[in-house]
């Protein structure tokens, strides 16, 4: 079906300056991968989001494959994720070991909280997963004391929450492992695949380029002839008396640089973004269907566009705004349990009430931020008689 207004999986537009910045990466780097541009958007990464470890992947599954071999699971650990979360914040845990255990969101803000973590903790806890999902950053003052009261390694994924923060402090800071995403889809993107690990260990971040890069290191020794005993060394990274195995999880060089570009204009996007969801909302409080979930600060990027219906009609209002304006709405993110690959793995059951409360009644509104004015004046209009129709 042609929609009129698509749920699009291409968050922005290119400025003239990010395409030239792109053209002029292509033409200077050498090498492709790992040069100058990555080391610079690394840098770059680190004083926005205010770090001291970042480092450059391929997108955000890879940093959370790399978040779970730095867990170290053991036989029988587990780790709570949130159900209500994209299979990637999940998945990579189970693959290395861990038991998952699903923690509920708050129906409000639809993130976890330190009351539907604690709920979850037990001895064998090992890791929590906090995802600040749609770009609201979750209570993380109080879900690290949770964290260090019990022990546990916290890890956050802010795959969509590139530049809120809490109390001043950005998100991806508070754990001990933090992961982006520079997808198609997310705040800002390096051409459609990247992303960014960060950690908080300088001990962990040693080995982060061995994690990255095939195990590739110098040799241990001062050599003679630069040529001998070979061009370059190649062993396990080790963390805590244990050997990891590498990947190649690298970032080219191109998109590198468009990274650190984007940087400059991710504040300015996240902000327009948020005033559209303000007026969105604020417009249409009058019908009393949807309840948003309004945050006029930059806890809250609106990197996604969603509401609960409250009056039960959410398919209706679909499917009108699908079949009679041409809107493209959906619902996200299916939890997770209800998977048959998660049931398969023997992680089908969580106790999420408020997971499936509001998934059942969710609605995702197109967002992206190419949107024109028209198009949004045209969806906010459209939405009005909808609602008002179904009332
Ligand atoms: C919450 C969350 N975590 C992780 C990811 C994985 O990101 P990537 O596509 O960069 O691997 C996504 C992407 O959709 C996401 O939304």
């Amino acid at each position: 079906m042609d929609f009129r207004i698509k749920f699009s999986g291409k968050a922005h537009d290119y400025t003239q300056e990010e395409i030239d910045t792109v053209v002029y990466a292509m033409k200077t780097a050498e090498p492709y991968t790992q040069g100058a541009y990555q080391k610079a958007f690394e840098q770059k990464f680190c004083d926005y989001v205010g770090a001291n470890h970042a480092f450059a992947v391929n997108n955000a599954t890879a940093a959370l494959e790399l978040a779970a071999q730095l867990c170290q699971f053991q036989l029988g650990d587990e780790v709570i994720i949130p159900s209500h979360t994209f299979t990637s914040s999940a998945y990579p845990f189970a693959k290395k070991g861990a038991k998952i255990i699903w923690a509920d969101i708050d129906l409000q803000t639809r993130v976890v909280t330190v009351d539907t973590l604690a709920k979850k903790i037990t001895p064998k806890t090992r890791a929590i997963v906090v995802v600040h999902l749609y770009g609201y950053a979750a209570d993380m003052p109080a879900i690290v004391n949770l964290a260090k009261q019990h022990n546990i390694l916290l890890i956050e994924d802010a795959a969509q929450s590139m530049g809120t923060s809490v109390d001043g402090k950005k998100t991806g800071t508070f754990g001990d492992i933090s992961i982006f995403s520079l997808h198609s889809h997310k705040n800002i993107t390096t051409l459609g695949e990247g992303g960014v690990l960060v950690v908080k260990a300088p001990g962990v971040a040693s080995i982060i380029p061995l994690l990255r890069h095939n195990g590739h290191c110098p040799f241990p020794f001062e050599r003679e002839n630069y040529w001998l005993p070979a061009m370059g060394n190649v062993d396990f990274p080790e963390l805590n008396e244990q050997i990891l195995w590498p990947n190649n999880y690298c970032l080219g060089e191109v998109e590198c640089a468009l990274g650190a570009k984007l940087l400059e204009r991710l504040d300015q996007m996240n902000r327009e973004k948020r005033n559209r969801a303000l007026y969105f909302m604020d417009t249409l409080r009058q019908y009393g269907a949807l309840e948003f979930h309004r945050v006029d600060s930059d806890r809250h990027n609106y990197h996604l566009l969603v509401a609960r219906v409250i009056n039960g009609r959410r398919d209706e209002i679909i499917k009108s705004l699908a079949y009679e304006k041409g809107i493209q709405c959906v619902v996200q993110y299916y939890p997770l349990n209800r998977y048959p690959f998660y049931q398969k793995l023997g992680f089908g059951e969580a106790d999420c009430p408020y997971t499936d409360l509001f998934f059942d009644n969710m609605i995702s509104f197109p967002f992206h931020h190419w949107m024109s004015n028209h198009d949004f004046e045209y969806m906010l209009q459209s939405t009005q008689e909808v609602l008002e129709q179904l009332s």
